[in-house]
């Protein structure tokens, strides 16, 4: 009897171990020289939860390019105006299913007016249109000739699924423990580890460097500080997660920061991505907040923001590269100054100017 007990321990254990391991068993692809540095770890099953997810809908069927403008014909077009009326018709039927499918054109529009701007979903949508050309006109360094539409964030909901708020200031900032910034309460954002659940405030609404090493072997004038660290880790598994990759995928884990022949060239691509997701916040979701109802805000009070997820969702490319955004040319028309010129200067001033954005290589950390 004394002797069933143990062994009935061991059998429990046994199974509780393998409880955590994957079934289909986990495939590896060497991405780099052979050894473990580049190699990466699929899991089927979160490749096929991810499949589902990321499954674009079928483009509508095409409209006449020809015809009078939607800017002869309607009172208060200032974004679309050089499309046709076929065509500005069809971008709404789509940017209903897209965003508010099941709600109607009255998601967006006074019924008895379609002119009248009083609906904030209507204000907000002129912006996200400009930001849309924005993004596929502005930052091809990221989004290629893929581009985007507002499926892309949107994905059959009026508030995208994947968003970000600031996380309320810690209240203990005077006790003993400290403010603990966010840190060993695992997080969804950065992959469930004991890291700064919020690394998005820094490096994708501010500018904070992402940087860890120094660039000497002593440590003279390393100002990386700890907590600038365990931000960058933080982004990183975001940025991971978000893309449904492991760290291989871009670095070398031989060595993480260097770029010359090590690194893969998705990491170039991340890196515009995490600047053009910077601008984006800042040029756009930040500006729209007096926009929003209350309860559309944050614990803060600060707009809903854009990470790598709110477009990816899972996938190393959004939708697994399926080119949506070729098929509406109203989302693929320079934004402001584009060629029918109807927005006023009061529009333009709002939109701040866009960083220059190097295609080269990011220049070396600066001196430390
Ligand atoms: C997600 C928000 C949204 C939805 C849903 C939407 N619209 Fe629009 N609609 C807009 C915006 C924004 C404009 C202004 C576009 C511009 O300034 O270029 C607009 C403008 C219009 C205009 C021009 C009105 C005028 O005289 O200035 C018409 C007509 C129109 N929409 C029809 C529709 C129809 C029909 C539907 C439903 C199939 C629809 N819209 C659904 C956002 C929306
Ligand atoms: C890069 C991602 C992204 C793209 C692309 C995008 N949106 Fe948005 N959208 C957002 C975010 C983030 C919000 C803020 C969420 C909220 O409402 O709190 C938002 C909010 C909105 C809202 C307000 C919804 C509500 O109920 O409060 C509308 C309407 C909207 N978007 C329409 C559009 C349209 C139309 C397009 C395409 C022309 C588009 N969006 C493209 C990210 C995006
Ligand atoms: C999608 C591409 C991508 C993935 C995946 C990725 N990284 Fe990064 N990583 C970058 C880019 C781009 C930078 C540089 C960011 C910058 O300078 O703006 C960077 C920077 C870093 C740095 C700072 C290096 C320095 O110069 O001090 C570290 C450390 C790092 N990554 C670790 C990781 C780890 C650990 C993982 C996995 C959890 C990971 N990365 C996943 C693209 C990626
Ligand atoms: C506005 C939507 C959007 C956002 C936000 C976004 N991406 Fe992307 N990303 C795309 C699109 C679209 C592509 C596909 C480009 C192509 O096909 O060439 C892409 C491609 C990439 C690739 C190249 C994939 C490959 O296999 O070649 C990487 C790496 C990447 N994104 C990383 C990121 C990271 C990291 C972030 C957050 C800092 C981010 N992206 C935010 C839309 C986005």
């Amino acid at each position: 009897m004394n002797r069933v007990l143990p062994a009935t321990g061991l059998v429990l254990v046994a199974a509780l171990l393998l409880a955590g391991c994957e079934k289909p068993p986990p495939q590896s692809v060497q991405r780099g020289p052979r050894g473990t540095a580049m190699v990466q770890v699929y899991s089927p099953a979160a490749l096929a939860d991810a499949a589902v997810h990321n499954a674009a809908p079928e483009p509508l069927p095409p409209a006449s390019p020809d015809g009078p403008r939607a800017s002869q014909v309607y009172q208060n077009v200032q974004v679309l105006g050089n499309l046709s009326v076929a065509e500005f018709a069809r971008t709404m039927t789509a940017m209903t299913a897209w965003v508010a499918p099941g709600q109607s054109c009255a998601a967006c529009h006074n019924p008895a007016n379609f002119a009248d701007d009083s609906i904030y979903t209507k204000l907000v949508a002129r912006r996200m249109l400009l930001m849309t050309q924005k993004i596929n006109t502005e930052w091809k360094t990221h989004v290629g000739n893929t581009g985007v539409t507002c499926y892309t964030c949107h994905r059959g909901q009026n508030v995208p699924s994947e968003v970000w708020f600031k996380p309320l200031q810690d209240e203990r900032m005077n006790t003993f423990a400290g403010n603990h910034a966010g840190q060993n309460a695992p997080a969804d954002s950065v992959g469930l580890s004991a890291l700064p659940s919020d690394p998005f405030t820094p490096f994708l609404l501010e500018d904070v460097g992402i940087r860890v090493g120094g660039a000497t072997a002593l440590p003279t004038g390393n100002r990386q500080s700890i907590k600038q660290t365990e931000w960058t880790y933080g982004l990183m598994m975001h940025m991971s997660k978000s893309l449904g990759v492991n760290c291989t995928q871009c670095h070398n884990t031989r060595s993480l920061s260097s770029w010359g022949g090590e690194s893969s060239p998705p990491r170039l691509t991340a890196w515009h991505g995490i600047r053009m997701t910077r601008a984006l916040n800042n040029e756009f979701l930040v500006p729209l907040t007096a926009n929003f109802p209350a309860n559309r805000l944050g614990p803060g009070g600060d707009v809903a923001k854009v990470n790598c997820a709110t477009c990816h969702q899972g996938a190393h490319k959004p939708l697994y590269g399926a080119p949506m955004a070729k098929e509406y040319p109203g989302l693929l028309i320079a934004a402001p100054g584009n060629a029918q010129g109807s927005m006023s200067a009061a529009d333009l001033k709002v939109i701040a100017p866009m960083a220059t954005i190097s295609t080269q290589a990011p220049a070396p950390a600066p001196a430390r």
